[in-house]
């Protein structure tokens, strides 16, 4: 097999594309065929050592991919050879092959389409989880979705959508802006020109979004959430603009407003049941075509170095894959 490894983890320009012997799956195991992997905004910090899992070193970065069961370990039950799953973890992707725990594998029911899985269930599980678990989303509500071109923005998009809400996406340029219409969002606004709290009120007559989706964080923030509709749910997702931002604890109090955190890999650890219903409501809105991965572009899998820069200078619409 050939990997991508990470033995220095100071960016992606230490990466080495290495042969290394195909592993065997140990008995919990299988291997998969990878088809594709997705790049997702923790693997850029995973190989530059910032992200809050430190996987041992040397490791495979890759933390969403989908493909083919190539072999399976003796205690595993439920899997066998040809079937098409994905995974998500925190490594193995960036590579021809990989060994995941059978626990970890998320068998697509029929007519899941390969690309679409290798670039779903970790933005899609995380908006869902957010907007209707955590914030508790309501059919009629405002949505302002924050990085809306994003990963997880324009999965957010859709959701917001197929819950039933009014959708307002938030992006740094028109072209983006425009992508986000082109997702099923009802209005823009364009970060990079307009004023984000007056556009807001003109948006909601006054009123403020119900609910603010944020996986960006940095300077909008606070102006996002003095524009909170009363009784708002502001969920922080992440913050891809780096720094994290502090809130005057009178701006909840004022608005009778909640600041709701999004810890999407821990409930899926915590709480798994729920994150079977979350995914079974998510792949049922796929089959019915409510939501599905924009894909940005499809690289080779030899392309990681312009994948990584695509991502860390804010090209990305929806999701970039990279393909063996
Ligand atoms: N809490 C959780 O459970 C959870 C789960 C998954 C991901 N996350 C986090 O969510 C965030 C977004 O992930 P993603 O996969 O959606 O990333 P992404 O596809 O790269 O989107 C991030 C968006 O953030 C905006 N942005 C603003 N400043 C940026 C900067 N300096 N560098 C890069 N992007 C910047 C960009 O939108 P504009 O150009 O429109 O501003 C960009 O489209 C990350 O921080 C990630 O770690 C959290």
């Amino acid at each position: 097999m050939q990997a991508w490894l990470c033995d220095n983890p100071i960016g992606v320009e230490a990466l080495r594309w290495s042969e290394l012997p195909t592993p065997a799956p140990a008995p919990s195991q299988v291997r998969i065929a990878i088809h594709a992997a997705s790049l997702n905004f923790p693997d850029l910090l995973t190989v530059q050592n910032k992200y809050q899992v430190k996987p041992p070193l040397p490791f495979v970065p890759g933390s969403e991919f989908s493909g083919t069961v190539e072999a399976l370990g003796a205690e595993v039950r439920g899997l066998k050879v040809g079937d098409r799953v994905a995974t998500i973890g925190v490594t193995g992707g960036f590579a021809t092959h990989a060994c995941v725990d059978a626990a970890a594998v998320m068998p697509l029911p029929p007519g899941f389409d390969l690309d679409d899985a290798a670039g779903f269930a970790f933005t899609y599980g995380t908006s869902h989880h957010a907007l209707i678990d955590r914030a508790g989303l309501r059919r009629g509500e405002t949505v302002l979705v924050l990085g809306a071109a994003g990963g997880v923005g324009s999965a957010a998009v859709q959701i917001a959508k197929a819950a039933g809400t009014r959708v307002i996406a938030a992006t740094s340029n028109d072209e983006k802006c425009e992508f986000c219409r082109g997702l099923g969002a009802d209005s823009t606004i364009n970060t990079g020109r307009d004023n984000l709290r007056e556009a807001l009120k003109l948006a909601t007559d006054g009123k403020g979004p119900d609910v603010i989706c944020d996986p960006v964080g940095g300077e909008l923030a606070e102006a996002a959430f003095r524009s909170i509709a009363w009784r708002g749910r502001y969920l922080v997702i992440g913050f891809a603009a780096g720094p994290i931002p502090a809130l005057p604890w009178n701006l909840p109090l004022l608005k009778g407003a909640s600041i709701v955190g999004v810890f999407w890999g821990d409930f899926v650890r915590r709480e798994p049941k729920a994150f079977r219903q979350s995914l079974a409501e998510l792949f049922g809105w796929y089959a019915e075509g409510k939501v599905k991965p924009s894909i940005d572009s499809r690289l080779p899998m030899s392309a990681i170095g312009q994948a990584y820069a695509r991502m860390a200078s804010r090209e990305v619409r929806g999701k970039l894959l990279l393909v063996n």
